[in-house]
């Protein structure tokens, strides 16, 4: 557990600095070890199980204008989409059927789903008894209250980059601090919070990316979500280069070190940038994996980089193949909602391990 314990510093500047050195370190064999520890502080901390959460992708529309992103407002190749209310009802009640503990429901910054109407949707599959995450952006906290009042469990909100001027820089019209203050009014709120942060954008330095697990870890997160940025030919930095995978597979192996407790997915993207990418990702320190179940006339238009993984198959397909990959690697699929940690035991695995 040698990377493991140097992290644990109580000095942040120390823990910085190493964080710095591995991220800039190039040997084939930091990384393996990085990935034995974290696989071995996975199977310590959150077991052997892999929880699959199902996601639909609802709308494709978005007010926002993000310069990494397919979706942003200014790209007018894209055939917009909104699945009404009551198919996404009808599609969680196939996946709850199906076996899914875990619909999370996903869109572009998308107003015209009102407070009310996301609302309902929520109270229409918590019938199913399934675990609700909400992932549809920034929006105010009285929409989060209600939505929570709903009962959803979970929402995700990745912060992207913990760089101020690079955040500016990528999110036209925002700012960092509007965020991190969703990020809170969510974790006052009572949701289990789900954030994270792209690699390999432009402008991104190891400096950053040491931040940007930092910041990760300060937030306390329940659910962690690292991927490799992807350029897309409809944005602004469709010229830019993709992060790198080994990058991708280093940083979720950090993400383990220093979040034990936490759910962290295999992405799509990296799974969109290497074949194997869910394989390494489960075994390097990932926990959770997403298979799409957005029903397969919108899935493509979802494009917020291209070749996304997963666009060709039915629901049911992707589903069957998440189950086998599980458990081909002998790993079990969890029965449980896979729930994040509470605050109590989060603190004694951060001591303990
Ligand atoms: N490459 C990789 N990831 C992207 N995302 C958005 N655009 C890209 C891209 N070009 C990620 C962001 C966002 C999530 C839904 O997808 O991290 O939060």
């Amino acid at each position: 557990m040698r990377y493991y314990e140097l992290l644990q510093d109580p000095d942040q500047a120390v823990v910085q600095k190493q964080l710095i050195g591995l991220l800039t370190d190039h040997c084939p064999q930091v990384l393996e070890d990085l990935r034995q520890e974290a696989d071995e502080i996975r199977h310590r901390s959150v077991g052997d199980t892999v929880h699959v959460r199902g996601i639909i992708e609802f709308s494709n529309y978005c007010i926002r204008s993000c310069r990494y992103c397919g979706l942003n407002r200014g790209n007018n190749q894209v055939q917009r989409y909104r699945i009404p209310p009551d198919e996404i009802v009808k599609t969680a009640r196939e996946a709850a059927a199906m076996g899914l503990k875990t619909i999370v429901l996903q869109s572009g910054d998308d107003f015209y789903y009102t407070r009310e109407v996301i609302a309902d949707m929520v109270r229409e599959i918590k019938k199913t008894g399934v675990a609700v995450t909400l992932s549809v952006g920034e929006r105010p906290r009285d929409d989060y209250r209600a939505w929570r009042e709903a009962g959803a469990d979970r929402y995700l909100l990745k912060f992207e980059t913990s760089d101020a001027g690079l955040y500016e820089a990528l999110h036209p019209g925002t700012r960092l601090d509007i965020r991190l203050r969703c990020l809170e009014d969510l974790r006052d709120l009572g949701y289990q919070v789900g954030s994270g942060f792209m690699i390999g954008l432009p402008g991104q330095t190891p400096e950053i990316l040491a931040g940007d697990l930092m910041l990760m870890r300060s937030l306390v997160l329940e659910m962690a979500g690292v991927g490799p940025f992807i350029p897309h030919p409809g944005t602004p930095l469709g010229q830019d280069s993709a992060g790198e995978v080994n990058l991708a597979l280093k940083i979720l192996a950090l993400s383990r070190l220093l979040l034990p407790w936490a759910h962290l997915p295999a992405t799509t993207a990296l799974s969109s940038l290497e074949k194997d990418g869910r394989r390494l990702g489960l075994t390097g320190g990932a926990n959770v994996l997403m298979p799409n179940i957005t029903p397969p006339e919108y899935r493509r238009l979802y494009e917020i980089y291209p070749h996304k993984a997963e666009v060709k198959d039915s629901s049911r397909e992707l589903y069957q193949a998440t189950l086998e990959l599980i458990k081909e690697l002998g790993r079990e699929v969890a029965l449980d909602p896979g729930h994040g940690l509470s605050p109590a035991t989060r603190l004694m695995l951060r001591e303990e391990l």
